[in-house]
């Protein structure tokens, strides 16, 4: 008898094999799948599309079949039994290269996460960023040479996923305080546990404090607090935990992402409210943005 409010063992399954069909997804974007069957106008064989992507027809059928299951890709079948099988609207809205809403790029990026979240039982043992284990670079995932810097190419889809990221986001987080009575703004760049900052009325940290380990984050705050000139302000850009760490779902992911890729993590408001007040800014605001946003906004004053 299933329990309210409890988990059935469907969700229980669901979520144990939840890896399967994030897995079918990212083949069929890293086969470009999606982008073979966005040029046929008219849908495609299976036959035709395995030899397109130079794979073996009879497991490009099963994997499109998976697709079709997942709610990817559509199937029609003509008079004579023969199925062609042509993209969603939403896969060629957000899984398609020349989509302008794409998020192909990040779901290529679960290529490493994947291998790095295998390790996930090392990291809880052991509390340590399992990058070098999983893909092989150091553990400060900006360092050039590592992490997400670990190539060009990946740096562009790190930057690519972010820009994403903000995209999604930015028109709420513009409107969340009023911010006509600044006249310099400076959304943080260069190396700023080291250059000099520049004086302004206000500083964004758009998920960058999330980052870093408290020494840093003091030290970054300490800094931007120095900066500022008197009566200006702060926007700290992160989607922050609940209360009892019990959601938002996405959050909760993202920490444990943290956890595995970098010495930061995600935070309550109240954890961010202290962190700003130990380092000196006062009449902080909290304004939770929309649950699908993956930023809320915190004002604080010099
Ligand atoms: C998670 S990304 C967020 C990017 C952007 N602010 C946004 O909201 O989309 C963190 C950013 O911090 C930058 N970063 C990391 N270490 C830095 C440093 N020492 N100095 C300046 N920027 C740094 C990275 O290059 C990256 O762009």
């Amino acid at each position: 008898m299933p329990i309210e409010g409890s988990l059935t063992i469907k969700d229980i399954y669901q979520i144990m094999v939840g890896y399967q069909q994030s897995q079918i997804m990212y083949t069929a974007c890293s086969l470009n799948v999606f982008d073979v069957l966005h040029k046929a106008n008219d849908g495609m064989t299976s036959d035709v599309l395995a030899n397109r992507i130079r794979s073996e027809p009879e497991a490009v059928d099963r994997l499109l079949n998976a697709c079709v299951g997942i709610g990817l890709v559509d199937v029609h079948m003509d008079a004579n039994g023969i199925a062609t099988y042509s993209n969603t609207t939403a896969t060629e809205m957000f899984l398609t290269n020349s989509s302008a809403m794409s998020i192909k790029t990040l779901c290529l990026m679960q290529g490493d996460f994947y291998k790095i979240w295998g390790r996930l039982s090392m990291a809880v043992k052991d509390g340590s960023c399992q990058m070098p284990l999983a893909i092989g670079t150091g553990c400060d995932m900006f360092e050039k040479g590592s992490g997400f810097h670990a190539s060009e190419e990946k740096q562009y889809s790190f930057m690519q996923c972010m820009h994403m990221f903000s995209r999604m986001d930015s028109p709420h987080v513009v409107e969340a305080f009023d911010l006509s009575e600044f006249d310099t703004a400076c959304d943080l760049g260069g190396n700023f546990f080291q250059d000099p900052l520049p004086r302004v009325d206000l500083f964004v940290l758009s998920h960058v404090i999330h980052d870093w380990n408290e020494e840093k984050i003091n030290l970054l705050l300490s800094n931007v607090y120095k900066a500022l000139r008197p009566g200006g302000a702060l926007l700290l850009c992160e989607k922050m935990l609940q209360p009892l760490k019990d959601g938002p779902m996405n959050t909760l992911l993202f920490d444990i992402g943290m956890l595995l890729s970098s010495e930061g993590k995600e935070r309550t408001t109240d954890e961010y409210r202290t962190l700003l007040l130990q380092n000196g800014f006062t009449d902080i605001q909290v304004k939770q943005l929309p649950e699908m946003c993956f930023r809320d906004v915190i004002m604080a004053r010099k």
